[in-house]
């Protein structure tokens, strides 16, 4: 590891780090106007949302690092005491970086970004029309952290309207995969959140067994990652002794539509995530049985079959 205290940093040392490791951050597409009735558009990444009651945001339009001036969004927002924020998607991603070149205030960044502005119904600041999630928002509180160049000004502003595309939900939310935002890390790397797109099964409300009661014979595999131990630790409880002796001789009795054994057949049930082929070769194959059981209870594992997972973990704690 390396280890840096901060006062022996530089302020781009000090921001590099944040960005490469406080990521991915959403992006904020912040639309603001002027007291002249300027429109304004820029994106801020050191961005998110706080709470919900009343909804609350925050990001930062930080002091300029080159000389430490105020960026415009930071005097529009303390004239006017409102914004627009819009979540950015992939589609608009070169539209969005356009937007962050330092114009002066009297450049409408709308034009220059060649983004549509659209009427909010509750602020003065325009919406941004190709965005499908957008927010009307007030200035709550700003609240500034130094005066040097890149110091943090903190806007917090609650939502006061929300304008969401339809077209955008799954199952009553919204889907990661159609709304395909972007989120920036470090230098010039963005992320496409939706291609990174996973479930991870919310403990909320459970009383998860926790890692360290997860028997001890599965914590010491060598096949299990910490991912998949975690996983067995997010369960509230695990089958007693008969139900997995129950559930070993019905494997061993079921009869698969053409099944054979041998590694050949093994790898490929493994390929297909066949896991219960891959549990009824491996009882029936003497050689790497542990190994193999335990592959598929890997394999059972990322098809999220706990029931699977822990009767054929359990029982590999009696073979040899
Ligand atoms: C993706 C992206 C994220 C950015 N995030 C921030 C940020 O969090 N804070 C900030 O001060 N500037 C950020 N910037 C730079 C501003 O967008 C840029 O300084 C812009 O010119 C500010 O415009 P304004 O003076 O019109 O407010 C970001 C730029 C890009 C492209």
């Amino acid at each position: 590891m390396l280890h840096y205290e901060t006062k022996d940093l530089t302020t781009p040392e000090v921001h590099k780090l944040l960005l490469g490791g406080v990521a991915p951050r959403p992006i904020a597409l912040v639309s603001t106007i002027s007291k002249d009735g300027i429109n304004n558009l820029s994106p801020f990444s050191f961005f998110n949302a706080f709470g919900a009651n009343p909804p609350v945001v925050a990001f930062s339009p930080s002091r300029r690092g080159r000389d430490a001036t105020l960026k415009d969004t930071y005097n529009n927002l303390i004239e006017t005491q409102e914004c627009v924020i819009q979540a950015v998607t992939h589609s608009m991603v070169e539209q969005i970086s356009l937007a962050s070149v330092e114009y002066s205030p009297d450049v409408d960044e709308f034009i220059k970004s060649g983004l549509t502005p659209i009427d909010s119904d509750l602020v003065k600041s325009k919406r941004v029309k190709e965005s499908p999630f957008q927010m009307e928002c007030k200035l709550l509180e700003m609240r500034s952290f130094g005066e040097g160049g890149a110091a943090a000004n903190l806007a917090v502003c609650e939502v006061i309207k929300f304008h969401v595309a339809e077209d955008l939900f799954s199952n009553g939310i919204i889907d990661p995969i159609k709304i395909d935002l972007v989120a920036r890390m470090s230098g010039d790397f963005y992320s496409r959140a939706g291609s990174g797109v996973f479930v991870v099964e919310k403990p909320i409300g459970k009383k998860c067994i926790g890692y360290d009661q997860v028997p001890k014979h599965i914590r010491d595999s060598e096949i299990y990652s910490a991912n998949d131990l975690g996983k067995f630790g997010n369960s509230e409880s695990m089958p007693s002794e008969d139900d997995v002796k129950l559930f070993i001789q019905k494997i061993v009795k079921e009869k698969f539509a053409d099944f054979e054994l041998g590694s050949e057949a093994f790898l490929r049930y493994q390929r297909l995530n066949e896991y219960k082929r891959m549990l009824k070769a491996a009882l029936e194959m003497k050689e790497n049985q542990k190994k193999n059981i335990e592959l598929s209870v890997k394999c059972a594992l990322n098809n999220n079959d706990m029931d699977f997972a822990w009767k054929a973990a359990l029982f590999v704690k009696d073979v040899k």
